[in-house]
């Protein structure tokens, strides 16, 4: 297997209401990449899309589209970096934590975060508003450190850029 891959996918954005497991939509959503080459791929982006991650639920679900087992379905989906197993809160912030923005302050970025939201990465704010994630380049090392918030790019970001820009978030109650 390739060295895992950790790519940004700055589509990605998160689901603004919570959106309940349905085994039919689900069902659904997985049809029309059945038959595609790379079409797991493909049905594990759109599920997330759709959900917001992968629930658990479909793993039988794509194992029957694609006549694998549920162990290769599990062991596709923890490969990528991206596909996630829990759904996401309101607000997905990604910090990168690649060389470039490592190498330019993303480190401290990354504990200032932390510490103003009181998570760590991979995890979400317990009022469900903000999922702090890593994400590695988002091919803007030009301006680093970078961050997404909700897919937005954001470079050039700073302990006190991002203050303000989580307070802007705040202030309109979004
Ligand atoms: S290393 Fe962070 S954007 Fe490239």
């Amino acid at each position: 297997m390739p060295e895992k891959t950790k790519t940004a996918i700055l589509s990605d954005k998160p689901h603004l209401k919570k959106v309940e497991w349905d085994a039919q939509e689900a069902q659904q959503i997985i049809a029309p990449y059945a038959r595609l080459k790379g079409g797991l791929m493909e049905a594990l982006h759109a599920l997330q899309h759709a959900f917001g991650y992968i629930p658990a639920e479909s793993y039988d679900l794509l194992a029957d589209a694609f006549n694998l087992s549920r162990a290769e379905v599990y062991g596709v989906k923890s490969f990528y970096h991206n596909f996630r197993d829990n759904p996401p809160g309101r607000h997905v912030i990604r910090v990168c934590q690649a060389e470039s923005c490592q190498a330019t302050g993303g480190r401290a970025l990354t504990e200032h975060v932390q510490h103003l939201l009181g998570v760590k990465l991979g995890e979400t704010t317990r009022d469900g508003h903000y999922t702090l994630e890593e994400v590695y380049c988002l091919g803007n090392c030009a301006v680093s450190p970078n961050i997404t918030l909700d897919g937005r790019l954001h470079g050039r970001m700073s302990a006190a850029r991002f203050d303000a820009l989580l307070q802007t978030k705040r202030a309109a109650h979004d």
